[in-house]
């Protein structure tokens, strides 16, 4: 996820730009520029850091340029730096660009460029775009942009500039937000309306495929294919501060909403084109290596841990090797089974969490491979692991993590897959299957969101009760992991996540009239099993709400609510399951009037022991 600002117009640009680019920082902040056309070239000035540098940079500049573009970045390909920020341009400076997505095949266009003479300044996969529009560009800019977006694959939203044309800006949208605002006389484009909503109300929003030509007097709107579009004005009503997190009161819900875009973004590049194999290119343990493995170990902190647990079941499922898993706290102080021929795997959405990092640390002083799953390009865990596995969730700015959760879950799968494949421990019809249902995922994970409304019901519910359960068996039970720390983390509701043939030798004596209890019965070939234990439940008075897939409503009658997910492969049912946890834990806390972006006690990233 980048921020992205454009401005057309007769005003002064670069004011315009960074107020918006402000607005967008929740996108990204790791490194920001801008590029302007200022008497018949253009400038460009950027830097690593947030935006509040960029803007002491540009205090002493008299740029009076009126048309400009401006981004905010979190970085993908390429460590944040002063060369990897955005804008980027060609060989002959004629053209700038920014961009926020994935190009999936930059390294077969870069080859193809560099034999040709192209000389590159940074490391992103966006600097082939800028390149490619000066090889396609015959004096005819929006001609140049189409030629370009045929040759790429992956997601973009592309906003383009060039000195040959001075009073015009061209940009491009595949997967990746950008609305055009419109303007008395000037016109803007941006990845987001809170970048714009001080100035108009009045939007297009781009679709797939489209693109627009933005000029002080007027935008052009056409598919990438050249085919006029007329669209409707979007007028934007919500108030500022909703605006500035995409419609959503909270951050943790607009994050909660991105998911199957997040896990769409994850996928991206990782699955072989024939959609039988995944690809893991980051991680470089030959089949040598992987054939020799005793074990693995894995370790994280929090929801990461939880994601560990998954992912560790997964392994052990698929791959049939041993997988040990602990908290990092523990990890690191308990005289770990790491080593040669041991790897460890250690999952941080922040990369920068001391217990995770110190037992990377520890891994990595045994002598063993380090498998770093982080959200965070640069962070210290990409830095310092032998191998990094990107989950490309983009900024997650509320305290209780989410989307990178998800994506978490989605490299778990990836990688227990693509050991088992290389192991062969795998079923060509399993792999198949598991790949072509993960391929689904986005959609899915888009139907359960549209849950919500039932989903708030049960949390009214919830929210009255000061203790809760969460039961389930197999995958399900590493869920209510997840559930129970959820609806703790930001309700208060204290709760508790137990294997549902475990209650009955624990404290099944505390479940009485009423309490409530979330069955998660989404491992079917359990579902009978579970189905024992929520009687049990539903025999001392439980409230029981299930959730299942569709192929599981046999469940309903023993339940007081169900909530039924699309049907995917039980082993990626974590991935859709975890989201109607997240929307509970959301309403609880808003029927309880917490404080849901910034939860008592409890920091985003926790660097020290
Ligand atoms: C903190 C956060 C949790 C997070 C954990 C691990 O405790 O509050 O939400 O899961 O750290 O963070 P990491 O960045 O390493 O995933």
């Amino acid at each position: 996820m980048c921020g992205i600002v454009g401005y057309v117009g007769p005003n002064k640009a670069v004011p315009f730009i960074m107020e918006g680019l402000a607005k967008l920082e929740y996108r990204g902040y790791d490194s920001a520029g801008v590029a302007v056309l200022e008497n018949g070239s253009i400038e460009i000035r950027k830097t690593e850091g947030r935006l509040k540098k960029l803007a002491d940079i540009l205090e002493h500049e008299t740029l009076g340029a009126t048309t400009g573009i401006g981004h905010t970045r979190w970085a993908t390909h390429g460590r944040p730096s002063n060369r990897n920020a955005h804008p980027h341009s060609d060989c002959t400076g004629n053209f700038a660009l920014v961009h926020n997505g994935i190009i999936e095949n930059f390294t077969s266009i870069k080859e193809g460029l560099l034999e040709r003479g192209h000389k590159f300044t940074s490391e992103t996969d966006t600097e082939v775009v800028v390149h490619l529009i000066e090889e396609f560009y015959k004096g005819d800019l929006v001609r140049a942009v189409q030629d370009t977006v045929a040759e790429v694959r992956g997601s973009y939203a592309l906003v383009v500039v060039s000195c040959l044309h001075p009073d015009m800006i061209v940009c491009a949208r595949k997967d990746s937000p950008l609305v055009i605002g419109l303007g008395e006389g000037e016109n803007y484009v941006a990845s987001d309306i809170p970048a714009v909503l001080r100035h108009t109300r009045r939007t297009y929003v781009l679709e797939d495929g489209e693109m627009a030509v933005l000029r002080s007097g007027g935008v052009d709107v056409m598919t990438t294919t050249g085919r006029p579009v007329s669209k409707n004005v979007f007028n934007v009503t919500w108030d500022p501060v909703q605006a500035e997190r995409g419609g959503y009161p909270h951050f943790m819900l607009t994050e909660i909403h991105e998911q199957p875009r997040a896990i769409r973004d994850t996928l991206r590049g990782r699955i072989s084109e024939d959609r039988t194999r995944v690809v893991l290119d980051e991680v470089h343990l030959t089949r040598d290596e992987l054939a020799g493995l005793r074990g693995l170990a894995i370790t994280a902190c929090g929801t990461a841990y939880h994601a560990g647990m998954v992912t560790k079941y997964l392994i052990e499922r698929l791959a049939r090797i041993p997988v040990e898993i602990d908290v990092a706290s523990e990890f690191r102080y308990k005289d770990p089974l790491v080593g040669p021929d041991w790897p460890l795997v250690v999952i941080s959405q922040s990369g920068e969490t001391a217990d995770t990092l110190a037992s990377l640390r520890e891994g990595k002083r045994r002598g063993a491979h380090v498998i770093g799953i982080t959200n965070v390009v640069g962070s210290s865990v990409a830095r310092e692991a032998s191998d990094v596995v990107y989950t490309w969730a983009g900024p997650e700015i509320a305290v209780a993590s989410t989307k990178a959760y998800v994506t978490q879950l989605v490299v778990g799968s990836l990688l227990a897959i693509w050991i088992a494949q290389a192991k062969g421990t795998i079923s060509q019809d399993l792999a198949h299957e598991l790949i072509s249902e993960l391929n689904e995922l986005p959609e899915k994970a888009q139907r359960v969101l549209e849950m919500e409304d039932e989903v708030k019901a049960v949390a009214k519910f919830v929210a009255e009760w000061d203790d809760a359960f969460f039961i389930g068996r197999g995958l399900d039970f590493m869920l209510c992991l997840e559930g129970q720390l959820k609806l703790k983390e930001i309700s208060y509701i204290h709760a508790e996540g137990y294997p549902a043939g475990e209650l009955k030798h624990g404290t099944l004596a505390l479940i009485t009239e009423g309490v409530p209890v979330i069955a998660l019965a989404t491992q079917l070939d359990l579902l009978d099993k579970t189905i024992s234990n929520i009687t049990e439940v539903k025999a001392r008075g439980g409230h029981v709400t299930g959730v299942t897939m569709e192929n599981g409503r046999e469940l309903e009658k023993h339940l007081d609510h169900i909530l039924c997910l699309p049907r995917t492969h039980q082993y990626l049912a974590p991935v859709l399951a975890v989201i109607p946890l997240q929307l509970l834990s959301y309403y609880a806390a808003i029927e309880r009037g917490a404080d849901v972006d910034k939860p008592r006690n409890l920091a985003k990233s926790v660097t020290v022991e």
